[in-house]
């Protein structure tokens, strides 16, 4: 008998599909976030985040397999991300998160959720305005 990990308690696929493709709707439509983004199609942007997500929540672990080790930090260099634009992210993916029904992601691990995403945007700054 193994213990459910976080993906799994949460919906599994089908959860981080949801969360992830609500919050690139929002990304398309940010006047700060989408002139960040270098490609036309958000599609692959929308996938590696998809996957590191679900890796990090102890899922499939496809995004290592294709990336190697995430870096993020370094990751985001190429981008300026000043207390504007991690405003702007964490927004997104407030609104994302809050489109997933209670009974698939409990007020538990709900929090759980939001709280990484605070310490991650944060902890991702690299411009002080
Ligand atoms: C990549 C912006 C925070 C995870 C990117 C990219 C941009 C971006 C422009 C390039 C898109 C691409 O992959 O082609 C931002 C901004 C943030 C932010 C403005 C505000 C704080 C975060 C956070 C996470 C995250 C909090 C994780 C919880 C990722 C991942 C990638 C990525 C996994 C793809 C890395 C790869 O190339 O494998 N981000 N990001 N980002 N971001 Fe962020």
């Amino acid at each position: 008998q193994t213990a459910t990990s976080f993906y799994e308690a949460v919906g599994g696929e089908n959860t981080f599909h949801r969360i992830v493709a609500a919050f690139y709707r929002e990304v398309a439509q940010d006047e700060v976030l989408r002139p960040l983004y270098p490609e036309q199609d958000l599609g692959p942007a929308e996938r590696r985040l998809r996957m590191f997500l679900e890796q990090y929540w102890g899922g499939p672990r496809t995004y290592s397999d294709e990336r190697g080790h995430p870096r993020l930090r370094m990751r985001h260099v190429p981008f300026k991300v000043g207390p504007i634009e991690r405003d702007a992210w964490l927004r997104a993916m407030r609104i994302a998160v809050a489109e997933i029904e209670p009974e698939v992601l409990d007020n538990a691990h709900r929090q759980q959720l939001l709280d990484y995403f605070e310490m991650a945007a944060n902890s991702l700054m690299n411009s002080p305005f």
